[in-house]
């Protein structure tokens, strides 16, 4: 790899330890994939921020990090594994808020914003088109790269790290115009209502066609929320860190029809989301990936009692997390309802204090509903507290199932409004 005079004095110590060592990562990486160069990024957005995720040697190797570590371009970081405010409201374990907060420290040290959010893009960090940046979170660069136009590789918590205190990253993969190109036509043959059948959308490319870039075609919707679940999905069940949709993502009429094709049906839509609801009583439905990899939760005997087996005890909105549309539509949706169980709206912090300023939170708290911010149903500490949950979103079945052992329903925002206020199904 070439480097300039400037990276091979980081890459010599002059820099400090924080940079050399990011120096070395990102020379690593460079040459696993061929990278000729490194390339200055614009922003950066950190994963691996949760202490469930990163235990004692995560926060350690951040505490050695941010001893002469400094973020070079503008960074913020993913959810953490608890709302940084009000955690004790949602009976967060004193320990792990101490070492939350420690990891939160740490960052901040190192001079990143420490807003946590999936959804950077919803908050001011919004590149240009063209504009090289390293993001950690898979829906974010799925979005990024093939909504806002952006380049990205999907980073790891080390590399996203590194690319912040050198301010570079590889040049390899999505960065290359080469590696951009659609490798299956997709060809949509109903119309799409919800963000729920956006992440169905997702589910079935990524399956049907995993890791190749589709060009979709037969869906007409600019619609960040509808988008962002088709980001998330995509990028959580194998399919590539970008997508092209004609009049969405802005260098789709560059690139010809690819020859392999698949078609996406009602029928099939139907199917993903037969697969994404767990059956009351355990048994997942066939053919799901997941059950067939081995589940321990949907297997053997239900050990809850009789009053919530089946039954939802939390719904989850906001994953990722929302925006200030999404949340007017879950306003208007609780109108007059109250909320029986859990429901919790994962969400930034700066969104909400907009939605406070509106009068939108109070519209939506006067029904029972919580706002969760800088975190989400994933990655907070939340095994064995819930059994079955509820979400519109295909990423968040995935996570809730395989992280937390969730059982799962899926349904549109007002299927899971449903679930949340009516009486009985929550406890
Ligand atoms: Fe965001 Fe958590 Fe979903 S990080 S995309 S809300 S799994």
């Amino acid at each position: 790899m070439k480097l300039t005079p400037e990276e091979e004095s980081m890459l010599a110590g002059e820099q400090g330890y924080a940079v050399q060592k990011s120096m070395q990562i990102l020379t690593a990486l460079g040459r696993i994939f061929g990278a000729e160069k490194l390339i200055p990024v614009a922003t950066v957005q950190i994963s691996g921020v949760s202490y469930d995720n990163l235990g004692d040697a995560g926060l350690e190797y951040l505490r050695s990090m941010a001893a002469d570590g400094r973020v070079r371009v503008p960074t913020t970081l993913n959810p953490a594994g608890m709302d940084l405010c009000d955690w004790r409201a949602f009976a967060i374990p004193e320990e792990f808020a101490a070492k939350q907060l420690e990891v939160v420290e740490a960052f901040k040290a190192m001079g990143v914003t420490t807003t946590c959010s999936c959804t950077p893009y919803l908050i001011g960090n919004v590149p240009q088109r063209g504009a090289h940046i390293a993001w950690g979170e898979s829906s974010a660069v799925t979005f990024a790269n093939s909504v806002l136009g952006a380049r990205t590789n999907k980073e790891g918590g080390p590399s996203s790290i590194a690319a912040a205190l050198t301010g570079r990253t590889p040049a390899y993969g999505l960065h290359l115009d080469r590696e951009r190109a659609p490798r299956v036509w997709v060809e949509v043959t109903c119309e799409l209502r919800t963000a729920a059948d956006f992440g169905a959308l997702g589910k079935v490319i990524a399956e049907q066609a995993p890791a190749q870039i589709p060009l979709i075609s037969g869906v007409v919707c600019k619609r960040w929320d509808r988008l962002k679940a088709l980001s998330a999905a995509l990028a959580t069940y194998g399919g590539a860190s970008l997508f092209h949709i004609e009049g969405v993502t802005p260098e789709a009429g560059d690139w010809p029809r690819p020859e392999q094709s698949l078609r996406v049906d009602r029928e099939r839509i139907e199917r993903a989301y037969a697969e994404l609801n767990d059956r009351p009583g355990g048994d997942r439905p066939d053919g799901d990936r997941q059950a067939a990899a081995g589940d321990d939760a949907a297997d053997g005997e239900d050990t809850t009692n009789s009053k919530d087996r089946g039954g939802v005890d939390l719904v989850f909105l906001g994953c990722p997390h929302l925006s200030l549309d999404e949340l007017e539509e879950i306003a208007q949706l609780l109108e007059g309802r109250t909320v029986r169980g859990e429901l919790w709206l994962g969400i930034a912090r700066e969104v909400k204090q907009q939605a406070d300023a509106s009068g939108l939170s109070a519209r939506i708290t006067r029904s029972g509903a919580r706002f969760a911010c800088d975190t989400c149903h994933v990655v907070a500490p939340l095994k064995g507290r819930f059994r079955t949950f509820a979400t519109n979103s295909a990423k968040g079945v995935y996570y809730g199932r395989a992280k937390n052992r969730f059982r799962s329903r899926f349904g549109s925002l007002a299927t899971c409004i449903e679930l949340a206020t009516r009486e009985g199904t929550a406890q």
